[in-house]
């Protein structure tokens, strides 16, 4: 057996550790000068270009440019018309900004689970949550896996819900043709950097509703009515906030959608390589490809089978991070090993000004609890499923095949002590108090 570096062994990386970086060329450096040199940096002409460049890329009527994915999701809420009392069902397996732009409208996430494999909405689960408080779904498209939408759309016709694709992660992506984010009513994306999309900070909505869309503008800009154009400025008739981007973003963002295409083909190109190497081997399964429609890939998933590995996650992670591939550190800070509905905020229900509202308000009549087993296959997914690397498009052979070599040495050194009956306790009280929740 190979010693694992974490055992005093060489490890498969000694170069500088590998850094998620976004494409950034030439045509991006000159659109931003360009906005510079014109002085109009707030919202003006090039962030109506974008959006103009995003409606044209989706084929949506509508696309409007906002600060982040998060604040996508809010607007497109507002303008559903979601508030006190309501209930929208959303995954627990995704970034919490999908559940916690629900309370923004003062309105109840429901979680529904998500498929085992896939680990997208279970439109199954789905039907179960649906009450008569239910006003929107969330689909949410995890790491560039489209979800299955037919089902989601008919339980939507028949029971009058709002679909709200969170395609934060997927730009790109189709459903049985249909790309991502244009099958619900709304679909929205973020632009953070390490996004298949960069624009620093940013995000944006698409639909074909010109109702909702005319809502959605309003949402983004202080209530303002679009169609008044410079008259809308004194026209403030709904509670409302600001979400307008710059057009420095606006102008990033032109070129980052111009060369889309191409980076997504390069990151499953990436994404395909590591799956190459890693085909095959015991312990652990690859990012599924899903029959209904082509992923793209945001990061490169894979699921560890702890009956064959005889150990959990944070082992695993401990000692892939010794190798050098891996930053111990992405286990808690973007804690996908956290299922949502377990995330203290939900569990604690901590509401606005220190009180339980919206969970537990005049206006709701329902009754929410969170808790462990309300979404198990959540739960365990979390607990499985290791969020490797990202596969951006700037990485070079050599990252992809240390990451792959150091997946397959530590998996063949960990099946080779199980079968050994050696001990595998490389976690530290302190790593696993860190991740405790
Ligand atoms: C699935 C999902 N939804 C929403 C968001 C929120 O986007 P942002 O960070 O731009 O607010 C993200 C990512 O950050 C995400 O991954």
């Amino acid at each position: 057996m190979e010693k694992l570096a974490i055992d005093g062994g060489t490890p498969v990386r000694t170069k500088a550790p590998i850094v998620e970086t976004d494409v950034f060329e030439q045509e991006e450096f000159d659109a931003l000068m360009a906005v510079a040199k014109s002085k109009k940096l707030r919202r003006a002409e090039v962030t109506l270009e974008y959006e103009r460049t995003i409606a044209e890329w989706f084929g949506t009527k509508h696309a409007i440019a906002v600060t982040s994915g998060t604040t996508a999701l809010h607007i497109a809420l507002a303008a559903f018309g979601i508030g006190p009392g309501d209930e929208v069902i959303v995954p627990p397996y995704t970034f919490v900004a999908t559940d916690t732009a629900v309370l923004e409208q003062n309105a109840i996430p429901i979680f529904a689970d998500v498929d085992p494999v896939l680990l997208t909405m279970d439109p199954e689960d789905v039907k179960r949550r649906i009450t008569p408080r239910t006003k929107a779904i969330i689909p949410v498209t995890i790491s560039g896996t489209p979800v299955d939408m037919d089902p989601i759309m008919e339980l939507a016709k028949e029971h009058n819900l709002w679909v709200l694709e969170d395609a934060c992660q997927s730009p790109g992506a189709r459903y049985k043709g249909r790309l991502v984010g244009t099958i619900g009513h709304v679909g929205v994306f973020s632009t953070i950097t390490g996004k298949n999309i960069n624009t620093g900070e940013g995000g944006f909505v698409i639909t074909d509703d010109t109702d909702l869309y005319e809502k959605m503008w309003g949402y983004m800009d202080f209530s303002r009515r679009r169609s008044l154009g410079p008259a809308s400025k004194y026209h403030f008739d709904l509670p409302c906030t600001n979400y307008r981007i710059t057009n420095m973003q606006a102008a990033v963002g032109i070129q980052q959608i111009k060369r889309l295409a191409q980076m997504n083909k390069t990151r499953t190109e990436n994404a395909h390589y590591i799956s190459e190497k890693l085909a095959g081997l015991p312990g652990i399964t690859l990012p599924p490809e899903p029959e209904w429609g082509e992923r793209v890939y945001f990061y490169y998933l894979i699921r560890l089978l702890p009956e064959v590995l005889g150990t959990d996650m944070l082992n695993f992670a401990v000692a892939l991070a010794a190798e050098g591939v891996y930053n111990i550190n992405y286990l808690s800070t973007t804690r996908w090993m956290i299922p949502q509905h377990l995330e203290p905020l939900f569990v604690n229900k901590a509401g606005y000004g220190g009180t339980k509202c919206p969970f537990e308000c005049p206006w709701y009549e329902g009754k929410v609890e969170y808790y462990r087993g309300l979404c198990p296959v959540a739960e365990k997914a979390c607990e499985e499923v290791l969020w490797l690397a990202s596969v951006h498009p700037l990485l070079e052979k050599q990252d992809l095949d240390d990451v792959a070599d150091a997946v397959i040495k530590v998996v063949n050194a960990f099946i080779e002590k199980k079968e050994k009956g050696i001990p595998i306790n490389y976690a530290t009280d302190a790593h696993r108090a860190a991740l405790a929740y």
